[in-house]
């Protein structure tokens, strides 16, 4: 299945707080957000988008939010977010604005949906699930079916944005309390379409992981704030203040996926 060259670049876990001043565990987060806009806008090679695969903000409050467009609107490349654990829905849709979409869930209170970009399909899923299960994440049955739907009738090679990894990525504190609890329901619908299915791509674990199961390709990013250990054997969260600026530029094309790091200045 052949598609014309697409390219995006992958950021997540942004964790804007409700003031300029907030300290995410020590970090600014909010000039380092402005830090990271500034230089991807700058940058000597223009994506068709950016994909933001959650926790823009840190605390969902109206508060944060403001904060977060207040960042994020001086992009001028079209931008799509996902929801996360530390998100709202209702206020990604009312202060964030985003590329062209089509809703795949009408109600305000869920982020899913569609677009399309040089003949490739993207699926934005929310697996925020309710606050009792936090920070695991919960796709809703009736989206999986919607999806299975979506990625059968595709004309177009598709990619998977969300939040949270569907499979477990070998780190134990992480596995057993960062995944998507029915995440195996979306590997097997993909498994299914392995041939349409380009990638997933996920935030949520702040590092850049890379997993390949079943001929399905998973990729998580560095978060830019603060990453976390994926170390096997880490059985609490151990984190790095001291990183990087950095997001992944990746390119779909033909069939092969190419994904690079891309680190800035400071
Ligand atoms: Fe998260």
């Amino acid at each position: 299945m052949d598609n014309k060259k697409v390219y995006f670049l992958h950021i997540s876990d942004t964790h804007v707080g409700e003031t300029e001043e907030f300290l995410y565990h020590g970090v600014n987060t909010f000039a380092r957000t402005k830090k990271l806009i500034e230089r991807i806008d700058t940058l000597q090679f223009r994506p068709d988008f950016i994909l933001h695969t959650g926790d823009i903000v840190d605390n969902p409050s109206h508060k944060s939010f403001q904060l977060a467009k207040e960042a994020f609107q001086k992009l001028r490349i079209p931008i799509y977010y996902v929801n996360g654990n530390h998100d709202d829905a209702f206020c990604i849709n009312e202060y964030l604005k985003m590329g062209p979409k089509v809703d795949l869930d009408l109600s305000k209170d869920k982020l899913f949906y569609k677009f399309e970009t040089n003949e490739n399909l993207f699926i934005a899923l929310d697996a925020r699930g309710p606050d009792e299960i936090d920070p695991e994440g919960l796709i809703p049955e009736e989206h999986l079916q919607i999806v299975e739907n979506e990625i059968t009738t595709s004309k177009f090679p598709v990619s998977i944005f969300v939040h949270f990894p569907p499979i477990n990525i070998d780190t134990q504190w992480m596995d057993k309390k960062m995944l998507i609890q029915n995440g195996k329901k979306l590997h097997e619908i993909l498994i299914k379409n392995k041939s349409k299915v380009r990638g997933v791509f996920f935030g949520h674990v702040h590092n850049n992981i890379t997993m390949f199961k079943d001929e399905i390709l998973y990729s998580g990013v560095a978060s830019g704030m603060r990453q976390f250990s994926l170390l096997p054997n880490r059985e609490v969260n151990v984190s790095y203040i001291d990183i990087n600026l950095e997001t992944d530029l990746v390119c779909i094309d033909d069939g092969q996926i190419i994904i690079k790091q891309v680190i800035f200045d400071e």
